[in-house]
Order: C-alpha cells, then sequence, then structure tokens
C-alpha cells in the first residue's frame, strides 16, 4: 500500500517535472534560432528579441534588439463605451507589434539580412500594418482611476490575487495597462498553456475563463 503509494507520488513527480521541462521559448514558435521559413540564421534563441548589447535607442526596454515597426501612428481600438480609451500603443505591445504589425521582416536584427518574410495573415494584428480597431484593446490602464477616469463596475479588481496562469494578473500589467503580453506569455512558460496548447494564452479559452478572469459578465 504504501509502496504503491510512493510509486503514484514519483511518477506524479516525473510526469510533472517533464511537463514543466517541456514549457519555455526553446521549441516555442518563438524559437526562431534557425528557422528556415523565417531567414533567421542565428543559432542563438533570444537574439531575435533580446540582446546583451543593444544599438537600439529607440525601443530601450528590455535590451530589445528587433528591429522597431515602421508605422508611425497607429488606430487604435475605439468606441464609446470604453472607460480609457487607448492611445498608440507603447511598452510591451510595441515590442510584439515590431512583429505583428507585419510591416517589418522576422530576420530584421543585428547580423541578419533584414530581408526576410514578415508575418501576415491572422499573425498579422493590425490590419493593413496599422489598424488595431478589430483587435481587443492594448495599452489602456486596467483601471481607468489611474489614468483619472471612471472605473468600470463591470471589470474585477482584485489584481493581486487574479490568477493569469503562473503569474497574478498586477504582475502582468505593466505599468497598470493590458497590454499584449496581459494575456499571451511570449516565452511559453505558463504551465495553463502547454496544456491547452494553444496561441501561447496564460489561461484556457475553455469556457471563455481568460475573459472572465477580468470582465464580470
Ligand atoms: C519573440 C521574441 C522573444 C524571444 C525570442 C525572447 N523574448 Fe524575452 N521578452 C520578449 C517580450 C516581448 C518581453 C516583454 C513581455 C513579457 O515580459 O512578457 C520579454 C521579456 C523578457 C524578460 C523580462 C521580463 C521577464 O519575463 O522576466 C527577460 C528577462 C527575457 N525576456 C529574457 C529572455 C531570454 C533569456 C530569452 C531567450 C532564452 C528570451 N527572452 C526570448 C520577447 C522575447
Ligand atoms: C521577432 C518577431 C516576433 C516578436 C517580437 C513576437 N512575435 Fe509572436 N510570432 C512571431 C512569428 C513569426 C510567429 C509565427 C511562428 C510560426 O508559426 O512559425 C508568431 C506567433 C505568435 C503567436 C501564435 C502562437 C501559436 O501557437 O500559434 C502568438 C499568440 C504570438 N506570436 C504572440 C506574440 C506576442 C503577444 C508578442 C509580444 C509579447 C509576440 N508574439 C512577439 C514573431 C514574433
Ligand atoms: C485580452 C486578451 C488579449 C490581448 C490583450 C491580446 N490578445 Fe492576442 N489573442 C487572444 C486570444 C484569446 C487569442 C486566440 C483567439 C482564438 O484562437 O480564437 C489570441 C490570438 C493571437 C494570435 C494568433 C492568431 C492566430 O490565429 O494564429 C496572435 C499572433 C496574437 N493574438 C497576438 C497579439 C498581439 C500582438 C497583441 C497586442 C497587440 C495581442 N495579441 C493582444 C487574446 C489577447
Ligand atoms: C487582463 C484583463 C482582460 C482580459 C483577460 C480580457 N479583457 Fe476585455 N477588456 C479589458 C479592459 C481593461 C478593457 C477596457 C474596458 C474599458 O475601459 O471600458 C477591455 C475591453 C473589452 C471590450 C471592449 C469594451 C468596450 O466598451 O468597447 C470587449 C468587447 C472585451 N474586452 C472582450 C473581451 C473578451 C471576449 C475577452 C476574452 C477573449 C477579454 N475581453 C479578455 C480587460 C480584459
Amino acid at each position: 500500500m504504501k509502496k504503491t503509494l510512493i510509486l503514484v507520488v514519483t511518477l506524479l513527480f516525473v510526469v510533472g517535472v517533464t511537463g514543466m521541462a517541456m514549457a519555455g521559448v526553446v521549441g516555442s514558435k518563438h524559437d526562431f534560432s534557425g528557422s528556415v521559413t523565417w531567414a533567421v540564421t542565428t543559432g542563438e534563441v533570444c537574439k531575435s528579441c533580446h540582446a546583451p548589447h543593444t544599438t537600439n535607442t529607440t525601443m530601450d526596454t528590455l535590451l530589445w534588439n528587433h528591429d522597431p515597426s515602421t508605422t508611425v501612428n497607429y488606430i487604435p481600438y475605439a468606441s464609446s463605451t470604453l472607460n480609457d480609451a487607448p492611445g498608440q500603443p507603447d511598452s510591451h505591445s510595441k515590442l510584439c507589434l515590431s512583429c505583428h504589425d507585419g510591416t517589418v521582416s522576422i530576420n530584421a536584427f543585428p547580423g541578419e539580412a533584414g530581408t526576410g518574410p514578415s508575418v501576415t495573415g491572422p499573425l498579422q494584428i493590425a490590419d493593413g500594418g496599422d489598424n488595431l480597431m478589430g483587435e481587443h484593446p492594448v495599452s489602456m490602464y486596467y483601471d481607468a482611476l489611474q489614468n483619472g477616469g471612471v472605473s468600470d463596475p463591470d471589470l474585477d479588481y482584485n489584481i493581486t490575487t487574479i490568477s493569469m496562469g503562473a503569474a497574478t494578473l498586477d504582475e502582468v500589467l505593466p505599468g497598470g495597462k493590458v497590454q499584449c503580453s496581459t494575456c499571451h506569455d511570449v516565452h511559453n512558460n505558463t504551465p495553463v498553456e502547454t496544456v491547452v496548447g494553444t496561441k501561447l494564452l496564460r489561461v484556457t479559452l475553455t469556457g471563455s475563463a481568460m475573459c472572465l478572469r477580468c470582465h464580470i459578465k
């Protein structure tokens, strides 16, 4: 009986560790280290996005290495019922859009040709390279109060306890704002994502669970 229990516990541990080892950016959709599709030749995983020493002074957060988007003015999401209207995308969303607005090649970073393919179709999040009207708003304050506005009574503000996969909501709201990285785990480190296996999301979409983390509907 005791032996069986130990065996079960050991098996669970092994399964758990193996499951965790599978998560991460290596081998994920964001591992371009030797991608033929995206014409990246560096053997390095991080380099398409970060480098220990970068020449990039226009997007100087997080040692950003990828060339910035060529779009100067986006059309942000707008609606009459928003509590905090988003302005131009900033912070982490700008990092994602340096590839996902489709205006810049994936291999546009120091040491690479910069002339390879850029994203198209569903991966191109800004329609036409600049239009964000059809996308969930980003770069607005989660709590409009933080921007001198009125809090939305239909949002859950228990941000230190709301789970977004491996993180709590407050940890994925840089500067208090919703960004692409609030919903997506760019490094594929969220355990729940590996279970669900889709779109690098921090929380499952089954039953719209992720939407209901924030929206009281
Ligand atoms: C496809 C682009 C991409 C790749 C590849 C990538 N990162 Fe990131 N990284 C980002 C973005 C975007 C952010 C900011 C959003 C976030 O933190 O979720 C970030 C944030 C970070 C941060 C700061 C925030 C945190 O999570 O601690 C560190 C450290 C980091 N990355 C390290 C790495 C390392 C090390 C690698 C390679 C093993 C790597 N990244 C690969 C895009 C990338
Ligand atoms: C260096 C360019 C680059 C950056 C920066 C980048 N991505 Fe991507 N991303 C890609 C490419 C290219 C793909 C498609 C990979 C493939 O299917 O071969 C992709 C795929 C995805 C996917 C689809 C994953 C799937 O399972 O189908 C999501 C979601 C995504 N990216 C979100 C983000 C978010 C959010 C950020 C910022 C936090 C980001 N990406 C930053 C290039 C990038
Ligand atoms: C409020 C949460 C949320 C935010 C913010 C968000 N996304 Fe997503 N994104 C999703 C969900 C949910 C899906 C999956 C939709 C589906 O599969 O039906 C998705 C899908 C994607 C895909 C995959 C498209 C495909 O069909 O392969 C990419 C790429 C992506 N998002 C990038 C981004 C980028 C870039 C940003 C910031 C500009 C962003 N997302 C902001 C929730 C979000
Ligand atoms: C991280 C928290 C968060 C998640 C997760 C999230 N949202 Fe949102 N969403 C917001 C915030 C904040 C706003 C802006 C609310 C405001 O200012 O009125 C918003 C705005 C919206 C709007 C536009 C509202 C308007 O008045 O124009 C819709 C629709 C929406 N979200 C649907 C969704 C759906 C569907 C999902 C799941 C796929 C989702 N959201 C996931 C935080 C989130």
